[in-house]
C-alpha cells in the first residue's frame, strides 16, 4: 500500500466504526504560546481530553501534519524527518481498550497487511508509588490477538530502558516498561504529570526489520533499543487518570488517544527501512536525481535532507509562515537555506524551488485541497528566499576570496614552529574572527566557510569555534539590549524554548560532574531553539554508559521538578559557597547565582553563577512528554569534549 492509500484506509476504517473525520490543524498552534509547532495529533485536542465536549462528538479521526524542529540536524539517516503525519483516533469517554486494541491490530495486519510475526508490543509495568497497576488488561487483549494468528505471546517484564539492555528479548512478544516509556501525559512520566492533567498508561507497537543489534548501545536488543532493528509505529494512550496533589485518581470516563506515524507505517508496509523510499518522499528524491543527474545511492544524505526540508518548508508556506529571523519564520528560513546548501553539493546551482515545490504539492493536492489553492504563493515564497540566500552565498564567496587574498599576512599562521609542521606554516589559517565576520556581515554559513577553507587547503584555528561562539554571544547580547521589549519571547535568547535549554545546560553540567568527576569544567556553551551545545574539560570519549547515566540524572531532576531561583550575591561569597562559574575572578563585584532545589530539601542540585534566563521549575522541561537526550558527543579540541543535547 502507498502512504496515501494507508492514510485513506485508516480514515475509512475508523469512520466505519463511528468516528467523525476532523480536518488537520495548521502547523502553527492556535492559541498555544508554549510551543512553536504542532508536534502530535492530540495537541490541538487537549481541551477535549480535559473534558470539554467536542462539537463533532465522542469519536474522532484524522491525519495531523506535524513538525519537530528539534530533529533538523538528525535528518540524513533512514528514519528521521522534521515533518510527518500522525494518524489519530480518539475516544472522549466512549470506547476503551477492548475496542481500541483489536481495531488497531486489525488495521495493521488485515488492512495494511503487516506480518503479525514482525509486530512487538510494549505495555505499562505499573507503579506502586501511585498505586497504578500493571496494564495486564492491554497485554491479555494483545496476547489473544497474536494467539489467534498462531503466534506465541510470551510476556516479559523489562522495567526501564537500561534494564532492557540487560534482559533482552527473552523470547517475548509483549514487554512491560516503566513510565518513562509507557506512560503518557503532557508532562511525560507519571511523576511529571502536571496536577489536574489527564494521563495514563500507553501501549506501543513496534515493527521488527530484523537487522542485527548494535552492541555499542548495550548488551541485548529490546523493542525500545535504538539500534534500528525496531521502529515504533503506533501508540495508544489510555487516559484513565487525573493527577492530584498526592497522586492520581481514576477518571469517571477514560479517554483513548491514539497516534501512529503515517510515514513509519508506510515504511513497515514496504519492508524497506528507508523512509525516503515511500510514496510521499521518493518522488521528491527522483526529481532531485533528475535535476542533478546523480543517483540517490551515491548522494543519499544530501537528497534526504533536501527532500525533508523542502517538504516541511512547503507545508509551513501553505500554513502561512514566511521566512524571517524569529520563531517559526526562523525555522523555515533554516530549512530552506539548509536545502539550498545541500543542493549546492549536488551541483544544483540555479533556482530549484520552482521544480521541487510543485512535485511536493502534487503529492498532496488530491488529499489536501489547501495545497493546490496555495500553489503559486507557496512557490513564490520559497523562490524568494532561495534567491536571497543564493545572492548572500555569492557575496560571501566573493568576500572570502578577497579576505584570503588581501589579508594573507593576517591569516598567516605564525604559531606553528615544529619541524614536522613546516608545511603547515605555509598554510593560511582562518580564525574565529574571520569566520564570524563572514557570517555576521555576509550571512555566510559557518560550515560553508570551513568547506571553502578545506577546498583551498587552508587551516582552521583550533579555537575557532570557541572564538566564534564568544563573538556570537557578544553580538547576541548587543542585539538583545537593542531590541529589549520588542522581541519579547522571540529568538533573542528569551523564548521559553531557550530558557528550557538554558536550564537543561545547568542540570547537565552538574550531572557530568556527578558522573565523571570534578575535573569537568565548562569551556563553552551555545544554545539555540533546537538544542544545547556544551564544551567541557575531560580527557577522553564518554562511554555509552556514562552518557546514559548523565541523561538519567538530568531526566530524574526534571521529574523531581526542582524549583529554580536566583540571588544576587557578592562574587566572592558565591565562589566561596561553591557556586560553579566558568570565568573565575573575571566576574564583576556581584553576580546572579542560580540554584535548582527539590521542594522538600534545601541542598541545591545545581548552584551556578549565570545571567539567566531560566524556567521557573525543571518540570517545565518535560512539557509535551519531552525527555532530555544527548544526541552527539565528540572532541572539540584537545582535552575538550563537546556535547549536543535536545529535549524530545
Ligand atoms: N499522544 C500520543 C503520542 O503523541 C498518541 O504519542
Amino acid at each position: 500500500m502507498t502512504a496515501q492509500e494507508i492514510r485513506a484506509a485508516y480514515i475509512r476504517f475508523f469512520q466505519e466504526r463511528g468516528h467523525t473525520l476532523i480536518p488537520r490543524a495548521k502547523l502553527i498552534p492556535y492559541n498555544d504560546p508554549t510551543t512553536l509547532f504542532t508536534g502530535s495529533g492530540m495537541q490541538p485536542l487537549i481541551p477535549y481530553l480535559l473534558g470539554e465536549p467536542h462539537p463533532s462528538g465522542k469519536r474522532l479521526v484524522n491525519s495531523q501534519t506535524c513538525l519537530r524542529a528539534q530533529d533538523i540536524e538528525e535528518v540524513g539517516d533512514n528514519r528521521h524527518t522534521t515533518f510527518f503525519e500522525m494518524l489519530g483516533n480518539w475516544s472522549f469517554g466512549d470506547y476503551f481498550k477492548s475496542e481500541e486494541i483489536p481495531w488497531l491490530f486489525e488495521f495493521l495486519t488485515n488492512v495494511v497487511g503487516l506480518d503479525p510475526a514482525k509486530l512487538y508490543i510494549t505495555c505499562y509495568i505499573g507503579d506502586e508509588r501511585f498505586q497504578i497497576p500493571k496494564d495486564s488488561d492491554a497485554a491479555s487483549l494483545w496476547a489473544k490477538l497474536f494467539e489467534g494468528k498462531n503466534i506465541a505471546a510470551k510476556q516479559v517484564d523489562i522495567g526501564s530502558v537500561i534494564d532492557g539492555y540487560e534482559k533482552g528479548m527473552n523470547g517475548g512478544r509483549i514487554f512491560f516498561y516503566d513510565g518513562s516509556k509507557n506512560w503518557w501525559s503532557r508532562g511525560g512520566s507519571e511523576a511529571a504529570t502536571p496536577v489536574n492533567d489527564p494521563g495514563g498508561p500507553d501501549t506501543e507497537v513496534f515493527y521488527d526489520f530484523g537487522t542485527p543489534h548494535d552492541t555499542k548501545l548495550g548488551k541485548e536488543c529490546h523493542p525500545n533499543c535504538e539500534c534500528g532493528r525496531f521502529m515504533e509505529i503506533a501508540n495508544s494512550v489510555f487516559m484513565a487518570y487525573r493527577r492530584t496533589e498526592q497522586g492520581f485518581e481514576p477518571l469517571d470516563k477514560p479517554n483513548v488517544d491514539f497516534g501512529g506515524g503515517l510515514e513509519r507505517i508506510a515504511v513497515a508496509a514496504s519492508g524497506d527501512p528507508d523512509v525516503f523510499k515511500i510514496s510521499l518522499l521518493r518522488p521528491i528524491v527522483t526529481k532531485l536525481e533528475e535535476l542533478s543527474h546523480r543517483p540517490y545511492e551515491s548522494h543519499t544524505e544530501s537528497m534526504r535532507v533536501i527532500a525533508d526540508h523542502l517538504r516541511a518548508a512547503t507545508f509551513l508556506a501553505v500554513d502561512g509562515v514566511k521566512p524571517s529571523n524569529k520563531e517559526q519564520g526562523y525555522v523555515m528560513r533554516r530549512l530552506i537555506r539548509r536545502a539550498v546548501r545541500y543542493a549546492f553539493e549536488l551541483g544544483i546551482e540555479q533556482n530549484f524551488m520552482e521544480v521541487v515545490a510543485p512535485t511536493i504539492i502534487d503529492l498532496y493536492k488530491d488529499d489536501l485541497p489547501e495545497m493546490a489553492a496555495a500553489r503559486n504563493e507557496v512557490i513564490s515564497t520559497l523562490l524568494k528566499e532561495e534567491k536571497i540566500f543564493r545572492q548572500t552565498l555569492r557575496k560571501g564567496l566573493h568576500e572570502f576570496e578577497k579576505m584570503t587574498r588581501m589579508q594573507f599576512s593576517d591569516l598567516y599562521d605564525a604559531h606553528t614552529t615544529s619541524a614536522e609542521n613546516e608545511k603547515q606554516v605555509m598554510k593560511p589559517r582562518l580564525n574565529g574572527e574571520h569566520i564570524f565576520r563572514l557570517y555576521d556581515t555576509y550571512g555566510f554559513p559557518v560550515e560553508l566557510t570551513k568547506e571553502e577553507a578545506f577546498k583551498r587547503n587552508f587551516r582552521i584555528a583550533d579555537n575557532a569555534d570557541e572564538e566564534f561562539d564568544r563573538l556570537m554571544n557578544e553580538q547576541r547580547e548587543r542585539s538583545q539590549t537593542a531590541s529589549k521589549g520588542v522581541f519579547k519571547g522571540g529568538l533573542g535568547g528569551q523564548s521559553l524554548q531557550h530558557k528550557k535549554y538554558h536550564t537543561a545546560t545547568h542540570l547537565m553540567y552538574q550531572a557530568l560532574r556527578d558522573v565523571l568527576g570534578d575535573h569537568v569544567v565548562q569551556n563553552g556553551s551555545n544554545i539555540t531553539e533546537e538544542r544545547l551545545r556544551f564544551d567541557f574539560t575531560h580527557p577522553q570519549k564518554l562511554t555509552a554508559e556514562e552518557i546514559k547515566r548523565v541523561e538519567d540524572i538530568v531526566n530524574e531532576q526534571i521529574k523531581n521538578d526542582l524549583v529554580v531561583s536566583y540571588e544576587e550575591q557578592p562574587t566572592k561569597v558565591a565562589l566561596e559557597k561553591g557556586a560553579l562559574g566558568q570565568f573565575g575572578d573575571r566576574y564583576g563585584d556581584t553576580v546572579k547565582v542560580y540554584k535548582m532545589v527539590a521542594r522538600d530539601t534545601d541542598k541545591p542540585f545545581s548552584f551556578e553563577i549565570c545571567g539567566g534566563p531560566h524556567v521557573d521549575h525543571t518540570g517545565q522541561l518535560a512539557e509535551g512528554g519531552k525527555r532530555f537526550k544527548i544526541v552527539k558527543e565528540g572532541s572539540s579540541s584537545s582535552g575538550i569534549r563537546r556535547i549536543k543535547a535536545i529535549l524530545e
